[in-house]
């Protein structure tokens, strides 16, 4: 085969693959093919691959900022992605006295992995309060020509929250086994999965036997479409920077309850989001992190530094 019959074949082998793509993964393909043109045309002798990320992901920030681009993209279900309950199973969470009777300074200097947990089920008071404190939704704000946009604990790329909480029970009181969607705006657990799973997550975790006797495992899932219809392929970046956010609010309000915490990246990504119903593209599990009473007091392990 010549050289030109090659490019050719090369040539209609792209069209037909991008012709499979959805409009999202085309703009991405556009944007990867323009950057090649500038990197060529700026007469660098050597150019890496790594040089060629670099500016895609540079260009996103050129395109991210142009009105017209967003607004184009823009769309009720996209900005406000809060999905409330409709489960004739919800659980309803008991709305608590959210005042803290401890120091900020006082828990931010306790705070610690924690993976002993004491063997006895967390009181639906502390469960409700843990979630509401770390989660829960704590304002809203008019933005992108919508009123009432949910605003959390946390900050994120947008305003745009661009995961969802899962939540494993493993030992609550008066709620039974299982994996719930948490609904950060309605406080409410939407059951997904039921049944002790705690075999199942041994599974698709490793080195964290200890998991087995927390009675709870958060679950960080992201989602993408909450964030690539704004922020392309640079919002894969930013959520993980969200996600670091979120879990910084759960480890700081485990503590102020005297709660342990730990995260946990060691899984295996497609078995947990198999397990779990995930389909490691648009969503996907991000970190998890168990939970329970600590068997020593955190408070005390800051007092004896
Ligand atoms: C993203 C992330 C992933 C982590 N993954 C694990 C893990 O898989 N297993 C584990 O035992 N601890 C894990 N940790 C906890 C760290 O080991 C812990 O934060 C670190 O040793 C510092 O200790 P400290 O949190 O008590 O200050 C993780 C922490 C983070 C932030």
């Amino acid at each position: 085969m010549s050289n030109m019959e090659l490019s050719e074949s090369i040539r209609n082998e792209i069209i037909s693959q991008i012709s499979n793509c959805q409009p999202e993964e085309l703009t991405s393909v556009k944007e990867f093919i323009e950057s090649m043109r500038e990197v060529s045309e700026s007469r660098i002798g050597e150019v890496t691959l790594c040089r060629i990320i670099q500016r895609l992901f540079a260009r996103s920030v050129n395109e991210f900022f142009s009105a017209e681009h967003v607004s184009m993209q823009m769309t009720r279900e996209r900005i406000l992605r809060y999905r409330a309950s409709t489960s004739p199973d919800r659980i309803n969470l008991p709305i608590i006295d959210m005042s803290l009777d401890v120091a900020f300074d006082d828990v931010v200097a306790s705070r610690r992995s924690i993976r002993d947990y004491l063997a006895r089920p967390l009181s639906i008071e502390s469960f409700s309060t843990l979630l509401k404190r770390s989660f829960g939704k704590n304002g809203c704000e008019d933005g992108y020509g919508i009123r009432d946009i949910p605003l959390y604990p946390y900050p994120s790329m947008g305003g745009l929250s661009s995961f969802d909480i899962g939540i494993v029970v493993q030992n609550v009181e008066s709620i039974p086994c299982g994996y719930y969607r948490y609904d950060q705006v309605g406080h409410a657990l939407e059951p997904i999965i039921s049944g002790d799973m705690r075999l199942a997550l041994q599974d698709v975790t490793f080195e964290s036997e200890w998991l087995m006797y927390a009675p709870i495992i958060v679950v960080v899932v992201n989602n993408a479409h909450a964030f690539t219809w704004k922020y392309h392929t640079r919002g894969y970046r930013m959520a993980h920077i969200d996600v670091g956010a979120a879990i910084q609010s759960l480890y700081l309000s485990a503590c102020s309850m005297e709660l342990g915490c730990c995260a946990v990246a060691g899984f295996l990504d497609d078995s947990i989001n198999g397990l779990l119903g995930y389909d490691g593209l648009d969503q996907y599990v991000s970190i998890i992190a168990g939970v329970g009473e600590p068997a020593i007091p955190l408070l005390a392990r800051g007092a004896q530094r």
